[in-house]
């Protein structure tokens, strides 16, 4: 039996420990084991979940705990995460995270830490949600020299795009419903104003280039002075307006990134993505073309 633990109850916190509940017998034959949820942190109280057992508000208690092997973070931010991240790397358990915040800012410390003591500190969710993409970027496609990235990587804005396109929303209506379905963040300016999208292409680049590319660096231009006139005249001109991640490599074998809206021609597979998906073209100079498809925010759509 896997002992984990979950740092957070949030919407992506309760969603993993309801993927844990519901896929218990599927993950326990895949894995050859069964993996328990020993303990939540955090520090509101909920009665009424199945794991009201399980909740503690206390981290030590998690980190002291020999049983406990994977710790799982959905905090977000940069400074509890960040601090518990250290704790539990320290302790000698492997660390999953989804916070990319923490991953592009401090990720490569947090790398360190995990290779000394001999733990993993993964990441695959920080970037497309529930699409995998980082594994195979980082190693299916490693015989390719990687040229370009593109891609829709936050659900808020694709979301609040969509409605607007689709319904003649308002920008602020849009991000209410965003917003109401758990897809923004806590303060949503980092979703409307590309920052989330930038920590995203900051990672994709790393991993893509082997160079550190920091959010202080990248250029970060959001969808929130955009109105509807502006999606309605590119529709009228064969055009959606998404809001893009996108790094390249440049002949010197620096690697340019920056996010924006951009005027994507519908006949591009890009422009289809709607809703809260997220989409990520990679470009190699083997492979070609690959696009990686799926649900970008929010919570697993499971049976409650
Ligand atoms: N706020 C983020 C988004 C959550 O909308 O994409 C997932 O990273």
């Amino acid at each position: 039996m896997a002992k984990i633990a979950i740092m957070g109850h949030g919407t992506l916190g309760s969603g993993l420990a309801e993927v844990a509940r519901v896929n218990r017998e599927s993950i326990a034959s895949k894995l050859g084991e069964e993996v328990e949820v020993k303990y939540i942190l955090d520090i509101r109280e909920f009665p009424d979940s199945p794991y009201a057992d399980r909740f503690v508000k206390d981290f030590s208690v998690i980190e002291n705990d020999p049983e406990v092997e994977v710790v799982v973070e959905t905090i977000g931010g940069t400074k509890v995460a960040q601090e518990f991240t250290r704790r539990a790397l320290l302790a000698g358990k492997h660390v999953v995270t989804a916070n990319k915040e923490l991953v592009a800012t401090y990720g490569k410390d947090l790398l360190a830490i995990a290779a000394e003591k001999n733990v993993n500190y993964l990441f695959e969710a920080s970037v497309g949600g529930a699409i995998p993409l980082l594994r195979p970027l980082f190693q299916c496609m490693a015989g390719n020299q990687i040229e370009e990235i593109a891609g829709i990587l936050n659900g808020t804005t694709n979301y609040i795009l969509t409605r607007m396109v689709q319904d003649g929303a308002s920008f602020a209506d849009a991000l209410k419903e965003a917003q109401a379905k758990g897809y923004a963040e806590a303060d949503p300016t980092a979703d409307v104003e590309g920052i989330d999208a930038g920590r995203k292409i900051c990672i994709l680049s790393n991993l893509a280039w082997g160079k550190e590319v920091a959010p202080a660096n990248v250029r970060m231009v959001g969808i929130s002075a955009l109105d509807l006139k502006d999606v309605d005249i590119a529709a009228s001109a064969g055009y959606r307006v998404k809001l893009l991640g996108h790094a390249m490599r440049m002949a010197d074998g620096k690697v340019a990134a920056y996010v924006a809206p951009h005027l994507v021609p519908e006949s591009s597979p890009l422009s289809t993505v709607d809703d809260v998906f997220n989409a990520c073209l990679i470009r190699g100079n083997a492979a070609d073309e690959v696009m990686f498809y799926g649900r970008g925010a929010g919570s697993p759509p499971l049976p409650r």
